[in-house]
């Protein structure tokens, strides 16, 4: 064991890790020391100090207004002169090669339990794409309309970097420019005993989880990510998470007001379903705008309403962003990444003292982790814009019930049934539900407007059809 890291070891209190070294091979011995090698121990041991070992107090702000929304159609004169000169901003951003993608996909996905990375899912209803494919498509669409390849920057984790890459690779990048992707794992971080002391999974592993999706602005900056983008001329980086199938990955309106307004971190809300909806609220807090968690925002406060009765707290968030690369680089200035980090009671498995694998069946871990939308108070002029959740937000949490495989599928057949009548096609239903089962390609359409361009020839959907328009 190098000394540097054992005394380093002994410093943080965090020794105990050691407790099985002589009985490693030595190349279970070189496993443990390059994870520890990768850690901050010292800033390991302020964390234990502020997180684990003490409950953050959390500031509740005395002053919390609701958010200024861009609305989703515009309404006045005003707004609709401002949203042409977006959109057709967001489409010159997109042409001059200005926009990269940026999605991120480290999480370990337990809810829906599928075995390996998430973005292998099937998803569609026909065609069972994988999310992956799903979102390379629709990138490509978007590529073609602007005449220049979007660069797409992947963040996964030491978990599922392997299996993703070889997904990709296997599919043959699904068509997309394999020089044109950019893989990178984000951080882990140790759980920790209830007492501080970081847990092993086994006799030479720590046990390591990924360290929340705010870890990616840490990650693009340390993997290189960042120095590409400069290469390629990037300016602003259009961020989705993996689990939503009918996000907009590019959104040539949002990013041009992105851009127009000068905004380093912006972002796009729904309407919640109804006042304690279990999604973050964008609101202004202490003079920034911020996302507070559902479960940080005083009920009364969750339960407002305007005088025509809408709720006065109504922009939820669905982590969809625009984010400036010269922001990023801002926040990773000093080599440290000031999020704060956000602590978690889980059950984590580990091995005791006498090396034996132990299975809580209660919380005995705190694992932590940092999430992006704490960057939004320390950008500059964040905009919130309002989109339709039937059009951009299904995402595939659950294995079942709500955010489901089955709810999604149900909203993607929803939406282009939608899309379909919008060009004048019937559509068969029963009650509130399509008759039909209908998926169109995104090489094909990747939004409504690409779809109306296109589908100029109107026809009729028959009770029961499955229609696949490619
Ligand atoms: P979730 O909050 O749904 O977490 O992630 P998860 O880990 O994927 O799933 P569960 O909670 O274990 O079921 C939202 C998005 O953030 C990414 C996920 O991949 C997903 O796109 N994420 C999350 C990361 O990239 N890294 C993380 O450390 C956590």
């Amino acid at each position: 064991m190098d000394k540097n890291i054992k005394q380093k070891l002994e410093q943080a209190g965090q020794d105990q890790v050691l407790r099985f070294w002589d009985q490693l091979t030595s190349a279970e011995q070189s496993q443990l020391a390059s994870q520890l090698q990768a850690l901050d121990l010292v800033q390991i041991q302020q964390l234990v100090d502020e997180y684990v070992l003490h409950r953050p107090q959390l500031h509740i702000p005395s002053d919390i207004k609701a958010a200024q929304v861009y609305p989703y159609r515009a309404q006045t004169p005003e707004h609709k002169t401002l949203y042409a000169q977006a959109h057709q901003q967001g489409l010159n951003l997109l042409k001059d090669g200005k926009v990269g993608a940026f999605l991120v996909a480290g999480g370990q996905g337990t809810r829906l339990g599928y075995e390996g990375p998430k973005g292998e899912y099937p998803v569609t209803p026909i065609s069972k794409k994988p999310l992956f494919q799903v979102f390379a498509e629709q990138l490509l669409a978007h590529s073609h309309e602007a005449g220049k390849a979007i660069a797409w920057y992947i963040m996964t984790s030491d978990i599922n970097d392997g299996p993703t890459r070889a997904f990709f690779q296997k599919h043959n990048f699904f068509g997309y420019d394999a020089s044109a992707v950019f893989f990178f794992p984000q951080g882990m971080m140790p759980a920790f005993g209830l007492d501080g002391k970081m847990l092993l999974a086994s006799r030479n592993s720590l046990a390591l989880s990924p360290d929340g999706h705010g870890g990616s602005l840490r990650a693009l900056h340390r993997s290189g990510a960042l120095a590409d983008m400069r290469r390629r001329g990037i300016e602003h980086l259009s961020y989705f998470q993996v689990d939503n199938p009918i996000v907009h990955t590019i959104d040539p309106l949002f990013l041009g007001l992105h851009d127009l307004s000068g905004s380093e971190m912006s972002s796009k809300t729904i309407a919640k379903a109804h006042a304690l909806e279990k999604v973050g609220n964008f609101c202004v807090a202490d003079g920034k705008l911020q996302v507070i968690e559902y479960s940080d925002l005083p009920e009364h406060l969750a339960k407002q309403t305007n005088p025509d009765g809408s709720l006065k707290f109504n922009a939820g968030s669905i982590a969809i962003h625009a984010l400036r690369v010269s922001f990023v680089e801002r926040l990773n200035e000093g080599g440290q990444l000031h999020l704060p980090w956000h602590r978690a009671e889980k059950k984590v498995n580990y091995i005791n003292d006498a090396g034996q694998l132990v299975k809580p069946d209660k919380p005995n871990a705190i694992k932590l982790e940092q999430f992006v939308f704490d960057a939004i108070p320390l950008a500059a002029n964040p905009i919130v814009y309002e989109t339709d959740r039937s059009e951009e937000f299904s995402p595939v949490k659950n294995a079942e019930g709500v955010d489901s495989p089955h709810t999604s599928r149900r909203d993607q057949i929803h939406r282009h049934a939608r899309w379909l009548r919008s060009c004048g096609c019937d559509i068969p239903a029963k009650g509130d539900e399509i008759d039909a089962t209908i998926e169109i390609s995104p090489l094909y359409a990747a939004n409504e407007t690409q779809f109306r361009r296109k589908h100029t020839q109107v026809r009729h959907i028959k009770p029961g059809e499955h229609v696949y328009i490619e």
